[in-house]
Parts: structure tokens; C-alpha cells; sequence
């Protein structure tokens, strides 16, 4: 069994801690980074757009620890591929949903899918059934048994005797296993068409890294190829953050142009539905983790942990006992609602914090989990493989809250929420934050944002100090 949470809109975060000023000495690098000579990647990834296949196949690796690989699809369309072509018999038996009058219903007609991968090896050949493990009605994680280490495999999909897709020649070759082990990692996404901020990028990188997580994964949707990106992502300074390990960016697909009215569905948020990029990039996130991250959160480039009595994550998080898999967070939210690229949350003037913690929707706004415990990761939640999973809030005032610089701020409601930090079955942890009274507020009452600069300056020059020393070891 396993345990699912609600998502929300928006997305999240992860933290932890790590003092940079004594890490980071003996690993400058004897050679000078030139713009030619730039990775932008700099992560370990194997991911593919192919507008022909449905599903698409999204990205996948494998673990050279427990002999498996990994696929992760994503069926986001309703009746055409994403390159215009009608869906087969076959691959629309396998789509979960449907859209009646702009809304989506799951689908009665759907046929479970079935998997099989040939892989070669050492004149080898051998056909395996692999695990089809799906999420919600968009996203697919094939788990293959028996893959080991570097195959070229061609993976088949079954729905009863018809076949959905075939993808052939797939060079598995990345093994999650073989990365440097991290204590914490978040994983980020950013980027569309027309809106790349690198000053942004680096700023939020510079702000984790300045709290103790060890690396951010961000994964950059969009943008790969359009005029002027090369450049922006050309920069020496994000080539320095690259060679420091602290940041590594995942090139990502843009989500596709889908709508109901062309019998296709899209997420209408990047979070929301998150069929077409971000869903799959989570799963992605998750099970490259797995074999070497402690604890993981997703964050968005608006969203910044904020450790409490503790400055550093890593101290909040080495405090959690081994059978306690996820953490859960509240938030406070900001009027940063002004249109326009901000390249800098903490420094900009004039956006004021809600004196209330708790989203719109509720008092838990995203997690912090330990990927090893997890079978599926979403922006604001994850699934636990075990159903005894434990479970607890952060405190908000002890620990750690998120700092929230929405562009859809929390009006509606003034209130106070108690928040239990007792360890729970993940299934109970609803009830660990309550809502003690609630306002509602309306057009004549809003709600009344208040200057919080204490921390904003204190991050801003630690963003500053974290980015002046990777320049200095790393350009
Ligand atoms: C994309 O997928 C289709 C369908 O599986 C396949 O025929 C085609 O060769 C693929 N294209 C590339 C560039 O791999
Ligand atoms: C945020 O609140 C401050 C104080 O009320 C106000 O001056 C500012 O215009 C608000 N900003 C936005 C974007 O709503
Ligand atoms: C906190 O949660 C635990 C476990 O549910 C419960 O036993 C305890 O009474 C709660 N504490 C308060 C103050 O509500």
C-alpha cells in the first residue's frame, strides 16, 4: 500500500546546510573556465523529447546498486501526440482522463499497460517484464529488472494484445549510483521561452547553498535553442557554479501547447497539472536521488526555506530520527504580486510578508523527504513506499517555515494555526495542524502585509558572500 497527498498549485522546497567558507577550499580547480568552454548541463541525465511517441518517454537512467532501470513517461494528451497525430486504438486505451467542458474526469475505458525491455549485453540478449508503476493519470515510472549497468535496450508497451509504442535503441547509461552522495538536495525548476534570468538562477542557488544544502537540481524547461539563451546561460559566473557541484542544470522540455479545444489537455500551471515537463522532472528528481541523496524537496525560484533557530538545515535535519521519512512545511506568503522579472527576492523593495502562516488551501505547503522512502514526488508532496511511513510538521517558529514570494498571495483569510510537531502516521498528519479561528477577508478587508526586512537583509548579503566566493574559486 502506499500513501498519497493532495498537491496543491504551487511548488516547494528543500534545504540543508553545509558551512561553504570550509568545504569548499581544496576543490579549486587548476583550469579557468573560457564561455567556449561551458557545460551548461552539468548534471548527470538522460532525457528526451520525441513529439512522436505517446507516451513520451521523458527521461532514464539506471541503478548499478539494485540492477534496474528506470523509464519515465508521461501520457499528457487526449487524442493526438504532441506532433498532431492521432493517438492509436492502443495508446488511447492507456489515457487515464478525459476533458469534458474544460474539466478533467479519469477515464472508465483505460487499459493497464504492460512493459517489456530487450536489452543486450556480452552477446547476451534477454527479454524482461518490468513493473509499470502509475501516478496519477498522466505520469508512468518502468521499473526494469536485471539492467545492471549500460545497455542499449528497446523497451515495449502493451495495452492487452495491442502494442502502444516500441522505443528502440535507448542507451541506458547513467547509473544514479555512482554520483557523490549529498545530505540534501532540492531540485528546482525554471525557465520558459523569452523569460531566462540567470541572475535570478544564481542568486537562488547562492541562497541554498548559503543554508547547507549541498546542491541544487534545477531543471530548465524551456528555452534550449532560442536565440539569446546561449548566452544568458553562457555566463562564466553560472560555469563557476557548475564546477563547484552546487548547481547543476538539467536541460528540460517545454511543456506543450495543449488544450482542451485541441482535444489535448495542458497544465495550466507548472505545478498544477504538471503533465507535460514539470511532472515528469520531479520523478526524474526522485529516482536519481535515490541512491544518493539523504533528504530532497522541490522549490520553485519564489520559494526559500527559512531556517529558524537554526541557521543551517543540516543541523534540523541531523536532529530527525531514522524512522522519520517526511517533513512537512508551512509557509508564510508575500505581496510579491508585481508583474515583470524580479532578479532578486531578497533585496527587492516595497513586497511585504503576511503576518499568518498557512496557504490559501491549507497549513501544509510542501515536504522534505528522504528518497529512499519515496516511490513518487510531486511539488508539494510525495508518495511513501510503506504504509507505517512517519511523518511531522517543522515548526514554523523553531525550525523551519517557507518564505513564499507568490504571485497569487494569501487575501482570503486571516488566521491562527497550531501546528503539533509529534511524529504521526503520514495518513494523520492533517490533523497535526490545525486551524484555531479563521477569518475570512473580502474587497473592504484586506489583509494587512507587514515590512519583514530582518531576513531579507541577512540572506541578501549571505546570497552576496556565497556568489563572491564562487567566483573567487571558481573563475
Ligand atoms: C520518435 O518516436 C517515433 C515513434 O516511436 C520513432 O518512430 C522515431 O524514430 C523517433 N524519433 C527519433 C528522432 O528518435
Ligand atoms: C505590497 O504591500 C505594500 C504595502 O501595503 C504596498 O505598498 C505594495 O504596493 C504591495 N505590493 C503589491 C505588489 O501588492
Ligand atoms: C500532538 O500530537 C500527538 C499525536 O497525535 C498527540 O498525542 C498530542 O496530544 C498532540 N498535542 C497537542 C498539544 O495537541
Amino acid at each position: 500500500m502506499s500513501i498519497s497527498f493532495a498537491m496543491y498549485s504551487m511548488i516547494n522546497v528543500s534545504i540543508l546546510l553545509l558551512s561553504l567558507a570550509c568545504t569548499v577550499n581544496s576543490l579549486k580547480p587548476a583550469t579557468k573556465y573560457s564561455k567556449q568552454a561551458i557545460d551548461v548541463k552539468g548534471a548527470p541525465s538522460q532525457n528526451v523529447v520525441n513529439a512522436s511517441s505517446f507516451p513520451v518517454l521523458m527521461s532514464y537512467h539506471y541503478s548499478s546498486r539494485d540492477s534496474e532501470a528506470i523509464f519515465i513517461m508521461s501520457t499528457c494528451t487526449l487524442n493526438y501526440r504532441w506532433d498532431g497525430v492521432a493517438l492509436s486504438k492502443a495508446q488511447k486505451s492507456i489515457v487515464a482522463f478525459e476533458v469534458v467542458d474544460g474539466a478533467q474526469v479519469v477515464k472508465s475505458s483505460y487499459v493497464e499497460p504492460a512493459v517489456t525491455i530487450n536489452w543486450q549485453t556480452n552477446q547476451r540478449q534477454m527479454p524482461e517484464a518490468c513493473q509499470v508503476k502509475r501516478w496519477d493519470e498522466v505520469l508512468f515510472v518502468v521499473i526494469c529488472p536485471k539492467l545492471g549497468r549500460e545497455v542499449t535496450a528497446t523497451l515495449s508497451m502493451h495495452a492487452g494484445s495491442e502494442r502502444v509504442e516500441i522505443w528502440e535503441g535507448v542507451h541506458v547509461s547513467i547509473d544514479r549510483d555512482a554520483v557523490p552522495t549529498r545530505q540534501v538536495q532540492v531540485c528546482s525548476m525554471d525557465g520558459k521561452p523569452g523569460d531566462e534570468n540567470v541572475d535570478r538562477m544564481l542568486n537562488h542557488a547562492a541562497y541554498y547553498s548559503a543554508i547547507g544544502v549541498d546542491a541544487v537540481r534545477l531543471y530548465y524547461r524551456g528555452g534550449w535553442g532560442a536565440p539569446g539563451f546561449s548566452d544568458e546561460l553562457g555566463s562564466e559566473e553560472l560555469a563557476a557554479w557548475i564546477q563547484s557541484g552546487k548547481l547543476e542544470i538539467v536541460p528540460w522540455n517545454p511543456s506543450w501547447d495543449m488544450t482542451p479545444s485541441n482535444d489535448a489537455w495542458k497544465a495550466p500551471e507548472p505545478a498544477g497539472w504538471e503533465c507535460a515537463g514539470d511532472g515528469p522532472a520531479y520523478l526524474d528528481c526522485l529516482y536519481m536521488a535515490k541512491g544518493s541523496v539523504d533528504w530532497l524537496g522541490v522549490v520553485q525560484q519564489d520559494e526559500f526555506y527559512h531556517p529558524q533557530k537554526q541557521k543551517h538545515l543540516r543541523k534540523i535535519l541531523a536532529s530527525i530520527p531514522p524512522d522519520i521519512d517526511y517533513l512537512v512545511y508551512t509557509l508564510y506568503e508575500w505581496n510579491a504580486t508585481r508583474p515583470g522579472k524580479v532578479s532578486n527576492y531578497l533585496t527587492e523593495e516595497h513586497v511585504l510578508r503576511s503576518p499568518y502562516i498557512g496557504a490559501d488551501g491549507g497549513t501544509a505547503w510542501g515536504v522534505l523527504v528522504r528518497p529512499r522512502s519515496a516511490v513518487h514526488l510531486g511539488a508539494q508532496g510525495a508518495v511513501l513506499s510503506s504504509d507505517e511511513a512517519l511523518g511531522r510538521y517543522l515548526d514554523p517558529e523553531g525550525e523551519l517555515v517557507m518564505e513564499h514570494f507568490t504571485k497569487h498571495p494569501n487575501v482570503r483569510f486571516s488566521r491562527d494555526i497550531r501546528v503539533n510537531t509529534t511524529a504521526v502516521n503520514v495518513r494523520s498528519l492533517d490533523d497535526q495542524a490545525q486551524t484555531l479561528s479563521e477569518t475570512e477577508l473580502d474587497e473592504s478587508h484586506f489583509l494587512e502585509y507587514q515590512p519583514y526586512t530582518v531576513w531579507k537583509e541577512e540572506w541578501a548579503v549571505k546570497v552576496a558572500a556565497v556568489r563572491k566566493h564562487i567566483r573567487h574559486m571558481y573563475m
